[in-house]
């Protein structure tokens, strides 16, 4: 592909396709990983005196409409702050957008256009119309074939990648050709509908699988085990049997529980297999944490994505920092991510003993698939 570092950008309309989609609550920024990695991106446009336009999504707004709760106004309030320098966001942005050369504006949420998600060619004929250079640098979400990831690449004069992207492209690569041995993944989150190929794939790759969270729930329940009112999939217990039966997928032995789900519920460890009627399950019992940490001491490899437990409450989050702490202590090669793993990494502060943070969630699991990002797939055809 080409890469943005190999381009003149004097004077030229650069539209950056970044990944800015953090979360937000009362309009603040909570946690700004993906901010500050799209940072030194932005910075060298600038420094290359481009005129530079921001495009990314936030959240999964009900397209075609505007919505305050997703608006980039947080991410622009929070860029203007790190560079120093006022970042206006452009509510209106389609039939064209005045920039000055050295200046940087950011774009309303993508995903306000109708056609955004279905990839439509005249939206993202629209988007290519703003811009003499068209810079994919949202890895992200490389693994979404949308009008401002895809589309847009067909049709901008010239397409290239950033150095977010190129960066995290060759360092997945390079950790994931020949993987150091043993090689363990932890998947965690709240559904295994979304991550059941990658559970299936990984199953094949790793010498040991993890899993957490609501995840976890589904395998407790397809294994026999009470879940309560803990969330878990019930059209998905055969699948999720299936896959105990070919690989060995340890189950917490105990789980922290609560009868309701906020900050101030009351966290009760209980056995797995006494979870009552009433209980729903929002961590992993201090018995699991040690023992699946005791299974990353060897790790040479480890691949993490998801929480263990609601770790945004701190009585539901001790799963997920003693598994954060193996991670940190481990002599391996780690590799962390996905939005909740960053926040995991900064809320237990160990992003310096982490090998490599991807910037990416869907799009690093499908990586680790083997799957091609169709974002990636149109720069290549584009060079
Ligand atoms: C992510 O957070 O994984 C990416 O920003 C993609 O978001 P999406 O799953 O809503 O497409």
């Amino acid at each position: 592909v080409i890469k943005m570092t190999d381009l003149d950008l004097e004077n030229k309309r650069v539209l950056i396709r970044q990944d800015l989609n953090v979360p937000v609550k009362d309009g603040k920024v909570t946690s700004d990983a993906r901010i500050r990695a799209a940072l030194p991106t932005i910075k060298l446009a600038l420094e290359a005196n481009a005129k530079v336009i921001v495009m990314s999504h936030l959240g999964r707004p009900t397209e075609g409409e505007y919505a305050e709760e997703f608006s980039m106004q947080p991410v622009a309030n929070h860029l203007s702050e790190s560079l120093g320098q006022d970042v206006p966001l452009i509510k209106d942005w389609l039939e064209g957008v005045d920039v000055e050369a050295g200046q940087l504006v950011i774009v309303e949420n993508v995903r306000f256009n109708n056609g955004e998600k279905k990839d439509d060619e005249a939206l993202a004929q629209k988007m290519a119309a703003l811009c003499d250079v068209f810079v994919m640098d949202a890895f992200g979400t490389a693994h979404r074939a949308q009008a401002s990831t895809h589309g847009v690449a067909k049709f901008a004069p010239v397409a290239c990648a950033g150095p977010l992207l190129a960066a995290e492209l060759e360092a997945l690569e390079k950790a994931l050709a020949t993987p150091a041995r043993p090689m363990a993944a932890i998947v965690g989150g709240s559904k295994v509908s979304t991550k059941l190929t990658v559970l299936e794939s990984l199953s094949d790759k790793v010498d040991q699988l993890i899993v957490g969270g609501g995840i976890a729930n589904t395998f407790l329940a397809a294994a026999g085990f009470p879940v309560g009112k803990s969330l878990y999939e019930e059209d998905l217990l055969s699948q999720a049997k299936a896959l105990m039966e070919k690989t060995n997928i340890p189950l917490p032995e105990d789980v922290v529980v609560a009868t309701e789900f906020s900050a101030t519920a009351e966290a009760v460890v209980k056995d797995a297999k006494d979870v009552g009627p009433d209980d729903m399950i929002l961590d992993i019992g201090p018995k699991a944490a040690a023992a699946l940490s005791a299974l990353l001491e060897d790790a040479q490899t480890i691949i993490w994505n998801g929480p263990v437990g609601v770790f945004e409450f701190d009585q539901f989050g001790e799963g997920t920092k003693a598994l954060s702490l193996a991670i940190a202590n481990s002599d391996g090669f780690s590799i962390a991510g996905g939005g909740d793993t960053l926040a995991a990494v900064d809320k237990y502060d160990i992003a310096e003993q982490v090998s490599y943070i991807s910037t990416g969630g869907g799009a690093f699991l499908e990586f680790v698939e083997g799957k091609v990002l169709p974002a990636v797939a149109m720069l290549e055809s584009r060079a």
